[in-house]
């Protein structure tokens, strides 16, 4: 599976991408790593192992249609089939989603549809909610709603502090997010006429 990773920041969740890979665990290939800032330490990790990166300066998104175009080129360009969201802080919009009709791959922390948004992992600790978690879907234009490909459930318990919530979330990502890419790898899931993730047994 020929993927593009977009980030942002930190890059932990392509880094634990890039690990399976290499543990022959996960039947993919990151042709390009695409971060909408210069500074992103993801940055650092692609170039680590030796994988394309484009970083986009904060004046290419002044015109944020050509700037979704030049990156929907980019990913093109690279031969990718599945382009994923990787801790990416901007919206991708049609010239993306067009060019990977149900191919466009994000990440949540937290269980959807509950605690949309950008502060999902806070959110969930502040409404004092027992059980929070992670979520892949597909990306759509509407944010945090597309279809769900894998969830998985974190507890928060008495003693949990926000800090060590997002610990355990990140943890828990960090294995969902490589699983749910090998399923594809695998052909398994597709989206139906329904618009929801249908996962095929191992076969
Ligand atoms: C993850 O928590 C992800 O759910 C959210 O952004 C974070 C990315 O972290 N969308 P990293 O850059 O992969 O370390």
């Amino acid at each position: 599976l020929k993927i593009g990773v977009l980030i942002s920041g930190s890059g932990s969740n392509l880094q634990a991408i890039i690990d399976e890979i290499e543990a022959g665990r996960l039947d993919a290939e990151v042709c390009v790593v695409i971060s909408s800032r210069p500074d992103a330490y993801g940055l650092v990790r692609a170039q680590q192992a030796g994988i394309k990166t484009v970083a986009l300066c904060k004046d290419v998104y002044a015109d944020y249609e050509s700037a979704n175009a030049s990156i929907a080129a980019e990913l093109k360009a690279a031969g990718c089939e599945y382009v994923v969201m990787a801790g990416y802080m901007r919206m991708v919009t049609d010239p993306i989603l067009d060019a990977f009709p149900d191919r466009v791959l994000n990440l949540h922390p937290a269980l959807l549809p509950s605690f949309k948004g950008a502060h999902a992992i806070r959110d969930a600790y502040e409404a004092g909610v027992k059980v929070t978690g992670a979520t892949v879907h597909f990306a759509n234009a509407e944010y945090d709603k597309g279809p769900i490909v894998a969830q998985r459930a974190v507890e928060i318990a008495e003693d949990d502090t926000l800090d060590s919530l997002e610990e355990k979330i990140h943890a828990v990502e960090h294995v969902l997010y490589p699983e749910a890419l090998q399923m594809i790898a695998e052909g398994r899931v597709t989206v139906g006429d329904d618009r929801k993730v249908h996962i095929a047994p191992r076969g």
